[in-house]
């Protein structure tokens, strides 16, 4: 009989930490398996026997092993117990060493015409937002008016709660030292452009069109590669080659691929980071809305996995407002003097009283209540919207755990710019799929529904107007509904301006 394995693993659990004990068991299981400590293939006890050998109770480790499980870590054989991922190939478990927060392992800190409604996806659900604490922040901030500018990278307090929230939220051990406040994500961008001098970027295909329109406006050339439903086809990247020609950094959205919702596997990450190692190129990691997940916990982000090749770019536009503008970056430290250098040539364009009275509300544990609860609401507008679709036996949601809007596919053979021009006759605005591609002519038909700022009665609205104008194309085209050039220059195509027509995410 095989000895039954035991974890035999250096395990600090710190009981009174904020982070739960089966997050911290997790954590130091991905860290072992990473470390090669735990090898691909390798057996782990039962849930049972764990529990005895570290002193927890067996849900927590089975809580744990499930998270695992769930991130591609372990895998589970019905009837002969959880191992280690054969798929984590040699290479992929030596990542560079993650970065480190003082205190430890992450555990320790805490249409047209006059009526349209806009569905097109980049606007979170703000009904609730201005709560007392949110009044109290802002009326805290505006009464301290100092004679001077904010500090060039951020306010040290609005830092110190970003990086908390990254440890806590986002698994990354991250440093208020290595946190730059910027002006929203495409800001943050545009700064990685400048500090590393970027002149070439690999990007997604379908992606993010307003992160190629900052990147295009800095001269930076594009380099589409294409997404799946898992998100970006690592081995389409181009080949690294000696001497630092080609792409310089890869922008990748892989909690939730933009817009197709697809979560990058671990052995695609792992995979990802290495070759940006073997080419000396930055991860520039669009972290935009992780935290709106309805089933799964995100995956930890990659810059937990390797603290020198990511620079993790956040924004508060979906958690809080985009009318804020304001996000964050977190850089490696080794570039951080780049970064800091173009800053105070630059300055820092967020105000300082914004700043404040962002740290005050974050410090106060408002930002987890907020969410906690858009990610309620959203939730049920994402099952109305589901229900809806369901009722059109032609119309089918890709992906949808996460995010705060849903790709519709529509029937082989529709135009999807003419169902959006239709729609919008209908009052409702959305965006086309084919609008995201940058070279990619191999999509379906389909459109994209941002659902987390729409009530329920303008989703169910809106997903029969799209099942309407799918029939209407099928009917003989007649001069009535002929989308005419007044019809089409009344909807704006939502990759042009960047006024509220930019596609958000
Ligand atoms: C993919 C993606 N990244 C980032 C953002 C946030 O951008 P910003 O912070 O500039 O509002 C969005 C917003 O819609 C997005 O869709």
């Amino acid at each position: 009989m095989r000895p039954a394995p035991q974890l035999d693993l250096p395990l600090a659990l710190d009981r009174a930490a904020a982070t739960p004990l089966h997050a911290q068991l997790a954590g130091a299981l991905r860290r072992a398996v990473l470390d090669g400590h735990l090898p691909a293939g390798a057996r782990l006890p039962s849930t049972r026997r764990a529990a005895t050998e570290v002193g927890l109770a067996s849900a927590t480790v089975l809580a744990a092993y499930e998270q695992l499980t769930g991130e591609g870590y372990l895998e589970s054989r019905h009837g002969a117990g959880t191992f280690v991922s054969h798929h984590l190939g040699a290479d992929s478990t030596a990542p560079a060493p993650p970065r480190r927060a003082p205190q430890d392992d992450g555990a320790a800190a805490t249409g047209s015409g006059t009526r349209a409604v806009d569905l097109r996806p980049g606007r979170p659900d703000t009904r609730r937002l201005v709560d007392p604490a949110w009044r109290a922040a802002w009326r805290s901030a505006s009464s301290q008016v100092p004679s001077w500018e904010p500090p060039p990278l951020g306010l040290p307090a609005l830092r110190e709660q970003v990086a908390a929230h990254l440890r806590v939220a986002r698994g990354v051990p991250a440093r208020a030292e290595d946190v730059v406040i910027t002006a929203g994500a495409d800001e943050g961008l545009a700064l990685v452009a400048h500090a590393l001098e970027l002149r070439d970027v690999v990007v997604e295909d379908p992606g993010y069109p307003s992160a190629r329109r900052a990147l295009r406006r800095l001269g930076v050339a594009l380099h589409p590669v294409p997404v799946d439903e898992h998100g970006l086809v690592v081995d389409a990247l181009p080949e690294p080659r000696a001497g630092g020609a080609g792409a310089g950094a890869v922008l990748v959205t892989p909690s939730h691929q933009y817009p197709l919702g697809g979560v990058l596997p671990l052995a695609r990450r792992l995979e990802l980071l290495a070759w940006a190692r073997a080419r000396g190129a930055v991860v520039v990691e669009d972290d935009y809305d992780s935290e709106f997940r309805y089933g799964a916990a995100p995956l930890p982000a990659l810059a937990g996995l390797d603290g020198d090749s990511v620079v993790h770019l956040g924004t508060l536009s979906k958690v809080l407002t985009p009318w804020l503008r304001t996000g964050y970056l977190l850089v490696p430290p080794r570039l951080r003097e780049a970064f800091a250098a173009v800053r105070h040539d630059l300055g820092t364009p967020v105000s300082g009283v914004q700043q404040q009275a962002l740290a005050t509300y974050l410090a106060g544990g408002s930002l987890r209540r907020h969410v906690a609860r858009a990610r309620r609401d959203c939730a049920h507008r994402r099952a109305h919207l589901l229900a809806s679709l369901a009722s059109q036996p032609h119309l089918r949601a890709a992906e949808t755990s996460a995010g705060l809007h849903s790709v519709v596919v529509l029937p082989e053979g529709t135009d999807a710019a003419d169902v959006v021009r239709r729609v919008a006759e209908r009052g409702y605005l959305l965006a086309a799929l084919a609008d995201y591609a940058v070279e990619r002519r191999d999509l379906p038909p389909a459109v994209v529904l941002g659902y987390a700022d729409a009530s329920l009665a303008d989703l169910s609205g809106a997903v029969t107007a799209v099942g309407a104008a799918c029939a209407d194309q099928r009917l003989p085209v007649t001069p009535a509904t002929t989308p005419t050039a007044a019809a089409s220059s009344t909807v704006p195509r939502a990759v042009q301006p960047r006024s509220r027509s930019r596609p958000g995410g």
